[in-house]
């Protein structure tokens, strides 16, 4: 019987246990045995308990939880190969040579490493004596498949990250919220939302809220963004609008890369406006709670793609990692999806702001 493990690693997003639920069931729905790895890489890399064997009713209520219900961390040691070395002996003796990993592009990139180091840590592991040549021989190859989840939708080939759409609603919500408040005292509120390098929460958040200005690192303001701001502030207030919401990527810049802070938006707001402006942070309030429908839905059916492609895996087939395309579930090459993500924030560094919403669109 294949053994198929699965971990969560990185920040963690709504969905990552539909993710777990569905490929732990489909695992054994398809004769296979199911596995967790907790804490993510930490996990493998300490093996012994932190890798445990999975039966059907033990992912039972997770699809409705928030976070990721066996953990997650930023391993530093898997970074390095000693720590890939231990993290390979331990699945060899968990009998497992699968692993399906739920994360982010770095996340991703790590697995990809393990595969490609595979044979050559089996063989460091015989020399060392830390296992034999009977123990590594069933386990020539691994396959690895990558499952995205994070809420910043910022991995190019897929149209939606698992939790990118949970964290969406939160910050309309949030935004409304806020709106109410805004709205009776004629206020300004400049609200800073996560993403990292990609603005992709901002925007759309700006655009299913009506917010008045939006700054996102694919597309800077203009050199005077100060002016610009401003005018359209001041327009849409005499257009009659009782309040002002602007909308701050946590990634955003000016054009010459030079970070915008939430603080310098509201400074702004108050001296050259006149504006009661308010600043509100909405933290990891985006990042928690149980996950939308889109994301329960779209993990389960990429879990259940991820274990199909685990078994039709063949040593020659790069590692695939499962995408939602035009409302399709697909699979597409880890690596290029991940250079293609690397291309844009390459594309961003060097203030080739065109190409990189370019890229991101063509993809
Ligand atoms: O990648 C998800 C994310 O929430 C980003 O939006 C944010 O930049 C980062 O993680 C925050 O990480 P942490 O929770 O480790 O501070």
């Amino acid at each position: 019987k294949r053994r198929i493990a699965i971990l969560t690693s990185g920040g963690d997003a709504p969905g990552m246990n539909g993710a777990v639920r569905a490929v732990v069931r489909q695992s054994i729905a398809s004769g296979c045995e199911s596995y967790v790895v907790y804490e993510g890489y930490e996990g493998l890399v300490q093996g012994g308990d932190m890798i445990k064997e999975m039966q059907w009713d033990d992912v039972r209520g997770y699809l409705s939880e928030g976070g990721t219900l066996i953990g997650t961390a930023r391993c530093l040691s898997f970074r390095e190969r000693p720590g890939r070395l231990q993290a390979a002996k331990n699945m060899v003796l968990k009998g497992i040579d699968a692993l399906v990993i739920c994360g982010g592009d770095g996340s991703l990139t790590g697995a990809d490493t393990l595969r490609a180091e595979w044979p050559g840590l089996m063989d460091e592991l015989v020399q060392k004596n830390e296992l034999s040549a009977d123990q590594v021989k069933p386990f020539r190859h691994l396959n690895i498949v990558g499952l995205v989840g994070s809420i910043d939708n910022d991995m190019s080939s897929t149209d939606a990250t698992i939790g990118c759409y949970t964290s969406l609603h939160r910050i309309c919500e949030a935004v409304d919220a806020i709106e109410a408040t805004a709205y009776s005292h004629q206020r300004a509120f400049v609200i800073k939302v996560m993403g990292r390098h990609c603005g992709w929460l901002a925007l759309m958040a700006s655009v299913a809220t009506g917010a008045d200005f939006c700054l996102i690192p694919e597309m800077p303001p203009k050199e005077d963004w100060k002016t610009e701001i401003c005018d359209i502030v001041s327009k849409h207030r005499k257009m009659g609008k009782r309040k002002t919401i602007v909308i701050v990527a946590e990634g955003a810049h000016d054009c010459h890369l030079e970070p915008i802070s939430v603080s310098a938006v509201d400074k702004l707001l108050k001296e050259k406006l006149g504006l009661d402006s308010k600043v509100t942070e909405l933290g990891h309030v985006q990042r928690g709670g149980s996950a939308c429908a889109y994301d329960r839905m779209l993990s389960t059916l990429q879990g259940v793609e991820a274990v199909q492609a685990v078994l039709d895996a063949t040593p020659d087939i790069p590692s695939p990692v499962i995408a939602i395309v035009e409302n399709k579930i697909v699979r597409k090459p880890l690596l290029e999806a991940v250079k293609l993500t690397q291309d844009v924030t390459k594309a961003i560094e060097a203030k080739k702001f065109e190409e990189a919403v370019e890229g991101r669109d063509a993809e």
